[in-house]
């Protein structure tokens, strides 16, 4: 099958899976910041990277939309990781000038000079392989003038936008207090032409009808995170609330807010999260999602998502039990049974990056 895309996940993260500290605001300042200032050392960031990419890889996820932490170093060695094990990123320095402690605040002048440099030095490393995505990590976080200069950034260079978006109610409010010239959470990003054609917005369960509207006529789209959704107890995505208006959507892993590396345990927390709210995704839906769906999110489909005559052969090779007779059994397995299958291989452009193969997937 085509390999997993993962539209969603923080690299500094990494170790702190299964912090039960949220919701969201509190489990930030407990948990993730403290991990992620750890990040400011560049040894710690190899042996990380290193675990990223691995248990990425292991889990079948051939693409990925990666948040770094504040630190271009950090960011610089991630990079090389990724390039040296040959698997397909878009990566972004985490933007943060408030909210935040000191250690990792970046101000907006030293952000834009890194975030230039780190651009110069890997997008469209390797054929497009790796690129660089602008990433303020959310309008918490960053001053507008922050905002307003990686939308600049993104616009001159045609870069990807990462970001979240209404993930908790608290957060929402706070988002209004720091910008309090956005009439609603997406206009904070919307007015600073932040929210365009290649913008990935994470989360987005507490967006409005009219936001969902604006989110669509932009083209921007979204990162479906349901595993996360549930530890932190953010709330219920609306899943259809995009694919109705046409919004590519992608699942993301959201590690560590989400527990698992693991695509195919996203599937079925996004098919759990819509019969909480009386709705359905099919399994079909769901690998949609899981593969071309995220490849559409990072605007990378043209070259992979599906097998199809033309494009990169970026493979997962999962072994089914013999039992499974047909494609409606292989979904099932794929989105439900995890336990049971395991992914023999993992393949970006016909290379074999995980695992071993019999045959040459690049003849
Ligand atoms: N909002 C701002 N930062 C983060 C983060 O690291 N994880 C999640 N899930 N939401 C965020
Ligand atoms: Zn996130």
């Amino acid at each position: 099958m085509p390999g997993f895309v993962d539209a969603h996940v923080h690299f500094p993260q990494v170790r702190i899976v299964g912090s039960a500290t949220g919701p969201l605001l509190d489990w930030l300042e407990r948990s993730v910041f403290p991990e992620e200032a750890r990040f400011a050392e560049e040894a710690y960031a190899r042996e990380v990277a290193g675990e990223l990419v691995a248990r990425m890889l292991a889990a079948g996820t051939t693409a990925a939309a990666i948040f770094s932490s504040s630190h271009p170093g950090a960011t610089d060695v991630l990079f090389a990781e990724l390039a040296r094990a040959g698997m397909r990123a878009a990566v972004g320095l985490t933007l943060m000038d408030q909210a935040c402690p000191e250690a990792l605040r970046l101000p907006v002048d030293r952000a834009m000079a890194a975030s230039a440099a780190l651009c110069e030095r890997w997008h469209g490393h390797d054929g497009g392989r790796l690129s660089f995505a602008v990433t303020p990590r959310f309008a918490i976080s960053c001053s507008r003038g922050m905002l307003e200069a990686a939308a600049r950034l993104a616009s001159d260079r045609g870069l990807l936008v990462q970001t979240h978006v209404a993930e908790n109610v608290r957060e929402g409010e706070e988002t209004l207090t720091a910008h309090p010239w956005g009439t609603d959470y997406l206009d904070v990003y919307d007015r600073v032409g932040l929210v365009g054609g290649r913008t990935l917005l994470a989360h987005a369960i507490h967006l409005s009808p009219s936001e969902w509207d604006r989110v669509a006529a932009r083209g921007a789209r979204i990162a479906h995170c349901p595993d996360s959704n549930f530890f932190l107890g953010s709330g219920r995505m609306r899943a259809h609330a995009a694919l109705e208006r046409g919004v590519p959507v992608g699942l993301g892993t959201d590690v560590a807010a989400g527990r698992t590396f693991s695509v195919r345990r996203v599937m079925g927390s996004a098919w759990d999260n819509a019969l909480c709210i009386g709705q359905r995704l099919e399994p079909s839906v769901l690998f949609h999602l899981a593969t071309l769906g995220g490849a559409a999110a990072l605007g990378i489909d043209g070259v992979c998502g599906s097998l199809e005559a033309g494009k990169d052969a970026d493979l997962a090779v999962i072994d089914l039990p013999a039992s499974v007779g047909d494609a409606a059994g292989a979904l099932a397995e794929l989105c439900f049974a995890t336990d049971q299958t395991r992914v023999r291989a993992s393949c970006v452009r016909g290379r074999c990056v995980h695992g071993k193969l019999a045959w040459d997937p690049s003849r």
